[in-house]
């Protein structure tokens, strides 16, 4: 059994009223219930904060319980060395996930500065790009052990 850190950046509390016709209508709740659903067998603990120092506090703790890291980090991706320094100090596996495809929308979200310390990136998919990127952390997880 996997335990997972399941993170969610700024304003994707929002989600289900948020900018619909780029995120959906899809909650954060469903959100957490689908990946929770995904994983039989395995334990996921969500998280959302607007703040960065939240964030950083929860990836220095889940150094104590996790296994793997499973992150939205929503306008963070593109500017916070913070959040990545601590993903790469955890040493967690991580995967970087994404609602929209950040490389088809404005200049700013084509660059991740999470993505060098991630396993991989998932984006584009919808609320999909969680389970998709569940699915690869926990392979990635099973192939390791
Ligand atoms: C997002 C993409 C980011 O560019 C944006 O700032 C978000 C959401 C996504 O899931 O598509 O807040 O991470």
């Amino acid at each position: 059994m996997a335990k997972i850190a399941l993170l969610h950046g700024p304003n994707l509390n929002l989600l289900g009223t948020r900018e619909t016709h780029i995120y959906g209508s899809v909650t954060i709740a469903d959100i957490d219930a689908r990946v929770a659903a995904a994983a039989p067998g395995h334990e996921v603990r969500a998280f959302q904060s607007n703040h960065e120092g939240a964030l950083i506090d929860y990836i220095q703790e889940a150094r104590t319980w996790a296994q793997g890291l499973l992150i939205n980090p929503g306008a963070f991706t593109h500017y916070s060395y913070a959040l990545r320094d601590a993903i790469a100090a955890v040493r967690l596996p991580a995967v970087e996930v994404h609602l929209s495809n950040i490389h088809a929308r404005e200049e700013f979200r084509h660059k991740s500065v999470i993505a060098p310390v991630c396993v991989g990136q998932i984006c584009g998919f919808g609320w999909r790009s969680y389970l998709l990127g569940l699915r690869a952390l926990l392979d990635h997880l099973q192939d390791q052990s």
